[in-house]
């Protein structure tokens, strides 16, 4: 490895009202290497680095950029000079074209006299679309009509169009197809083998110590260590990110179903488009039923016709031996619904925490479900914020202010909370850290053992197999296969149904 520093941070701080975002953090990355950055959600790996990109200001500290003092006044100030990134959200204008996103206030550079030579603009920006290895994406077509992976894929064309010196590939990784991982990964070893830096952050261990030459470990806004490569271990970076040992097995560790025979929720001839094609199931008082499929088997849909979001074309459903037919039903029937899309289904953003809690709660601490006692809703909302441990300054804060996994908790306690005896659980741990997940994983055990059940839909073949007693996998709307909880069962055994 080279030793010219190319990033250098040194004593930052930042604060958002009255979250220490980031607490004297320094760290530095090198010409040719991949350093990635991991730590639990709100950790501060996106807000330090995304400083150094120009996005926002420190309260606190120094930069430094190849050796000279470094203020980039924005993300394009600093694109110019040499630092990318690709942020965690979404980067790009919708309805603009494509190559205007890339060329976004760069626009004077295409002038021909008072006109934007705009054939100009569109063949620069094909190239770099072509350079990264996504010509698929035509320069000319309208950002919105893009599906996430090629919106996120014209970001990076963009960014290396500049042919930065630094990038930085903030949580981009796990939302993306083989294809698009490809092509950043593809990018990432281009800058090493070229001499330059990535900075590269991911929630995925395995992801991360694959790729990256050292990893710097952030804990509450904290630098906790940096590990070398010879040193990288995955038990010993888990306990750093989180400062206490994972005890046990991060799934369940038994193999014995406590399912009785009482059916809960069954489903029979379900068709729906070509999303669900006369599908049957059963789900029992004490069981974990996994969903497993490819994304677009009808695994999600399934999900949320069970739960009365969506309404069958034909075939019916029934819960407690009832028929649901909407979504006050099932929760009546003691129901709940975790959806994939969290943000726009699961909860609601522009609301606080205790709100979003408390609306699926009202029977416990409602008088006749309109009457809200505010101390028992307090004292209601408390215990979930406690239980999960939800990251945040009290329960009125707004949801929109928190980090992807507390999020997704505060969406897990609005029905565990409320003592659901059914829940349907679509992709729960997405883009959640490992602490939350192991605390999500021990409270799905703890309900199974409480006689409750779980129809867990996940895209995460280890997941599925650690915590499922029956695991059904789906391919085009139907079930494919009906596996039972073994430890011989292996990711491969299942992925043959899938495909
Ligand atoms: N714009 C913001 N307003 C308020 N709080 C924020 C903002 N951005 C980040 N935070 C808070 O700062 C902390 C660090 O966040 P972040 O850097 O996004 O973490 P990470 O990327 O490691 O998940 C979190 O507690 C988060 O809620
Ligand atoms: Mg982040």
């Amino acid at each position: 490895m080279n030793k010219t520093k190319t990033v250098e941070i040194k004593h930052m701080s930042k604060r958002f009202g009255p979250t220490v975002a980031l607490n004297d953090v320094s760290f530095e990355a090198y010409r040719g290497e991949i350093l990635g950055l991991i730590g639990e959600n709100g950790s501060g790996k996106s807000t330090s680095t995304s400083i150094f990109a120009g996005m926002q200001a420190a309260d606190e500290g120094e930069m430094f950029f190849l050796g000279e003092a470094w203020a980039p006044k924005s993300m394009t100030d600093a694109l110019k000079q040499g630092v990318g990134m690709i942020v965690q959200e979404s980067g790009t204008v919708a309805g603009i074209t494509v190559a205007e996103n890339i060329f976004l206030g760069e626009t004077k550079e295409f002038m021909r006299g008072p006109f934007v030579d705009r054939k100009r603009m569109f063949a620069e920006a094909q190239k770099a679309l072509d350079q990264i290895g996504a010509g698929h994406i035509r320069a000319e077509m309208v950002t919105a009509a893009l599906d996430f992976q090629d919106r996120k894929l014209s970001e990076i064309a963009k960014v290396m169009a500049q042919n930065p010196t630094v990038l930085v590939v903030d949580e981009t990784t796990t939302a993306l197809s083989q294809m698009g991982r490809d092509i950043i990964y593809g990018i990432m070893n281009r800058m090493k083998e070229e001499d330059k830096t990535v900075i590269f952050i991911s929630h995925d261990l395995d992801e991360i110590m694959e790729k990256c030459d050292r990893l710097t470990v952030l804990r509450d806004g904290q630098i906790i260590r940096t590990f070398t490569k010879e040193e990288f271990d995955a038990d010993q970076i888990r306990t750093s990110m989180i400062g206490r040992e994972l005890s046990g097995s991060f799934y369940r560790n038994d193999f014995d179903s406590v399912a009785g025979e009482e059916v809960v929720l069954e489903a029979d001839d379900l068709c729906l488009g070509n999303q669900l094609d006369h599908l049957s199931l059963k789900l029992h008082a004490g069981e974990i039923l996994g969903i497993g499929g490819l994304s677009h088997c009808g695994m999600h849909t399934l999900g949320k016709v069970l739960f009365a979001a969506e309404m069958p074309e034909a075939g019916t459903f029934t819960v407690h031996g009832k028929t649901i037919r909407n979504e006050a039903e099932a929760m009546r029937e003691s129901m709940g619904y975790v959806a994939k899309d969290r943000d726009v289904e699961s909860l609601c953003v522009d609301a606080s925490i205790k709100d979003n809690i408390s609306v699926a709660g009202l029977d416990k601490f409602a008088v006749k479900n309109f009457l809200i006692l505010p101390s028992k809703e307090k004292k209601y909302v408390d215990a979930q914020v406690e239980a999960l441990r939800i990251k945040c300054r009290d329960a009125d804060q707004y949801v929109s202010a928190l980090s992807g996994g507390n999020k997704q908790k505060v969406a897990f306690s609005k029905w565990t909370g409320r003592d659901s005896e059914i829940l349907i659980l679509d992709c729960p741990t997405r883009g959640v850290d490992i602490g939350v997940k192991q605390a999500m994983y021990q409270l799905m055990d703890q309900m199974r053992k409480e006689g409750k059940s779980i129809l867990l839909i996940s895209e995460e073949m280890a997941e599925l197999i650690g915590m499922s007693d029956r695991l059904l996998v789906m391919k085009d709307g139907k079930v494919q296969k009906e596996l039972l909880r073994s430890p011989a069962l292996s990711e491969a055994d299942v992925i043959t149904y899938m495909i």
